[in-house]
């Protein structure tokens, strides 16, 4: 069998780019190691920036998100329990974000896919990249216990961080950037009513905390853990009553403790690989780059990334044009290398590290206090958190 694009990973990124290649005509094959219900149940990000906001229009899927997303026009940064409105939309001349959670986007693409009639192939076992620096690649894999070969034109690795596509590249041409925090996010999904109208940032002399939301009843908070600590250590009361205080005495008052239906651990990493193609394999999304979360950039990068891919890929087969494909790796690159930069400066300034009563720590919180006290601190932050343009 033959398909024009081959595209690994059934996340975010290659539901996008199966679509985007779709309403222009050109079909492709989406391979997915795990299940349906496995993929539409991982629990991630909640703020959508207005490019890809814009990118689900383009599509069609957006009906759902229109209805059931919330419009934000600001946030809160809180430092030890002083809380601050940042009004984003008034900072950026009008942009806002979308509180819609990544596990609903993946469902709307999902189905909107085969609705389309695009074919999934969910449970793709040892899938395979072959002959990547040839015009005819091939894609092998196992399904239900039978191995199947694919050849294809190109090959979208968007199969995240442990995916197989950044392997498949040679390791001699790869070069990796990568910072490792010491430490996570506790993050607990629980059926309560928010803590406030907009998302708060806290931070605080024992650990950054996050308040979010993915509706008027269901919120979606983060406290920063160090990265030995286990899932078990956090009861749901240790939970609760650690927000309240990293929020301090007034905004703790407004926390609404509810059942908790989801609590897990995420380690924090900032990671980018250089190229992101190679022959005729190209990476999108966290197989190329990971962000610590504290930007909410990872899931807006994977879409800004395979804006940049699907507009390369029609331009060859729609055009036969060569270039945008030649340049796709540096045109996604220095997007993601500014998104980088401020999800690192943002986790940065409001996490504690060890050395908080030291030097570097003074100066860390100095420059939080100015940067919100500042009209141009604000803006420059305002402006990477609605996203930078395409
Ligand atoms: P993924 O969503 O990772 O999709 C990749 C897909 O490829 C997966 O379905 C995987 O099963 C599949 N796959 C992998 N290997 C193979 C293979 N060999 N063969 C076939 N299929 C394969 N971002 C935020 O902004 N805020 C958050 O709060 C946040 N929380 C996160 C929590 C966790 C635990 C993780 C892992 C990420 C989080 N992120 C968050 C980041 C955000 O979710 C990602 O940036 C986003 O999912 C990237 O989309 P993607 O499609 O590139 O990759
Ligand atoms: C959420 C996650 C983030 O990383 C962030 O910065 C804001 C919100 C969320 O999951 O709702």
């Amino acid at each position: 069998m033959h398909v024009p694009v081959a595209i690994i990973g059934c996340g975010p990124s290659g539901l996008l780019l199966s679509h985007l290649l779709h309403v222009q005509g050109i079909d492709s094959i989406i391979l997915e190691r795990k299940d349906r219900a496995y993929v539409e149940g991982r629990i991630r990000a909640g703020v959508l920036e207005m490019g890809t906001v814009g990118l689900m229009e383009r599509v069609g899927v957006d009906a759902r998100m229109k209805r059931e997303g919330i419009i934000h026009g600001g946030i809160y940064i809180s430092v030890n329990g002083k809380r601050q409105h940042v009004n984003i939309e008034e900072l950026t001349g009008g942009s806002t974000v979308m509180i819609y959670g990544q596990t609903e986007v993946t469902k709307d693409l999902i189905q909107a896919r085969l609705d389309h009639g695009g074919e999934i192939v969910f449970e793709a076992e040892d899938v395979s990249l072959h002959d990547i620096e040839t015009s005819k690649p091939r894609v092998r894999y196992v399904k239900d216990g039978n191995p199947v070969e694919l050849s294809c034109d190109y090959i979208a690795a968007c199969d995240g961080f442990h995916g197989v596509g950044r392997q498949t590249m040679p390791q001699s041409k790869l070069k990796t950037y990568e910072k490792v925090y010491p430490f996570g996010w506790l993050g607990v999904l629980a059926k309560a009513k928010p803590v406030a109208d907009e998302l708060i940032y806290a931070s605080h002399d024992r650990g950054f905390a996050l308040c979010s939301m993915r509706s008027e009843s269901v919120v979606r908070h983060y406290v920063q853990v160090p990265s030995s600590d286990k899932i078990e250590d956090w009861s749901d009361d240790r939970f609760w009553s650690e927000l309240r205080v990293r929020l301090g005495e007034a905004d703790g008052e407004l926390v609404n403790e509810g059942e908790v239906f989801e609590k897990s651990i995420a380690p924090l990493r900032s990671f980018v690989a250089e190229p992101l193609s190679h022959g005729r394999l190209f990476l999108a999304g966290d197989a190329g780059h990971i962000v610590p979360p504290t930007g909410a950039k990872g899931l807006n990068l994977a879409a800004s990334d395979v804006h940049y891919l699907s507009e390369a890929l029609i331009g060859k087969f729609k055009q036969n044009r060569d270039d945008l494909l030649e340049t796709y790796s540096d045109t996604a690159l220095a997007r993601v290398w500014k998104a980088e930069r401020f999800s690192w400066w943002m986790t940065t300034m409001l996490h504690t590290f060890d050395d908080h009563h030291d030097f570097d720590g003074r100066i860390r919180r100095a420059e939080l206090e100015y940067i919100l006290s500042s009209k141009a601190g604000l803006t420059t932050l305002a402006e990477n958190y609605v996203g930078l343009p395409y």
